[in-house]
């Protein structure tokens, strides 16, 4: 089976005013396409410092990540980060919408930049926001809409270039129940679905169990890794 992802012995170490962290310590996996993935640790476990690594956010201190069949560490920044815009999609626990922007044309956004004509974009934006119920609050701004909805909008934002992987780290921290639900079942429809390999990074295991594989981490390791793939 062709895999989305291979991490191989992966590590990071911070080092501050002298001091070193090892933030993620020789972790292996690989992730069939198409499958998904919770990462559960808890606080200060590596689970963003891994989620970065392997969108291509920061860089490795040892090891590599190969996606689709290509090296992370072997393109250079501008070839990263054009590889992130057309493959990948982002959902953060801070929600990171422009201010000035509306609903939609936060959403246009990362397909401005990938390209796409903006009658397209301004058609696939509207489609998304009706994935994400969100179609009848198009043309507010962030601050007009409650902190659940900024993050459905930012749901969408993140499916605008039809991407294939989706990383989602803690993206219901902030939210009440009924949105967290709301972000959950969507995050899982994408996988159900559409076929996207969805990673979300979780401390919630009642979350983490609603997917078809739990890695956990304690200390930078991977700790044990649940394959409950049913597909
Ligand atoms: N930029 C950084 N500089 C120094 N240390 C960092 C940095 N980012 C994270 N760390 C440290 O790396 C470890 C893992 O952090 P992180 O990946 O954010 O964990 P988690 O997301 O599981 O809470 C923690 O000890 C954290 O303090
Ligand atoms: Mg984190």
């Amino acid at each position: 089976m062709e895999n989305i992802i291979e991490v191989h012995n992966l590590t990071k170490r911070y080092k501050d005013a002298g001091a070193e962290v090892t933030a993620l310590d020789n972790v292996s996996f690989k992730l069939p396409k198409g499958f998904d993935l919770a990462i559960l640790g808890p606080s200060g476990s590596g689970k963003t410092t891994l989620l970065q690594l392997v969108g291509g956010l920061d860089k490795m201190t040892e090891g590599d990540v190969i996606i689709n069949g290509q090296s992370l560490k072997k393109m250079s920044d501008k070839e990263v980060s054009e590889f992130r815009n057309k493959t990948m999609g982002f959902i953060f626990q801070m929600i990171y919408l422009q201010d000035y922007f509306t609903a939609k044309e936060n959403i246009m956004l990362p397909m401005m930049v990938a390209g796409i004509r903006r009658k397209e974009a301004m058609e696939k934006a509207d489609s998304l926001l009706e994935k994400v119920g969100l179609l009848h609050r198009a043309n507010h701004l962030p601050r007009q809409l409650s902190g659940g909805e900024q993050q459905r909008v930012a749901v969408a934002r993140a499916l605008a270039n039809d991407p294939q992987i989706i990383f989602a780290d803690e993206p219901t921290g902030k939210l009440d129940k009924k949105n967290s639900e709301m972000v959950i079942e969507t995050l899982e429809s994408l996988s159900k679905e559409n076929g996207m390999s969805v990673i979300i990074i979780t401390h919630d295991e009642n979350i983490a169990k609603r997917f078809s594989r739990i890695i956990k981490l304690e200390n930078g390791k991977v700790k044990k890794d649940f394959n409950l793939n049913t597909k």
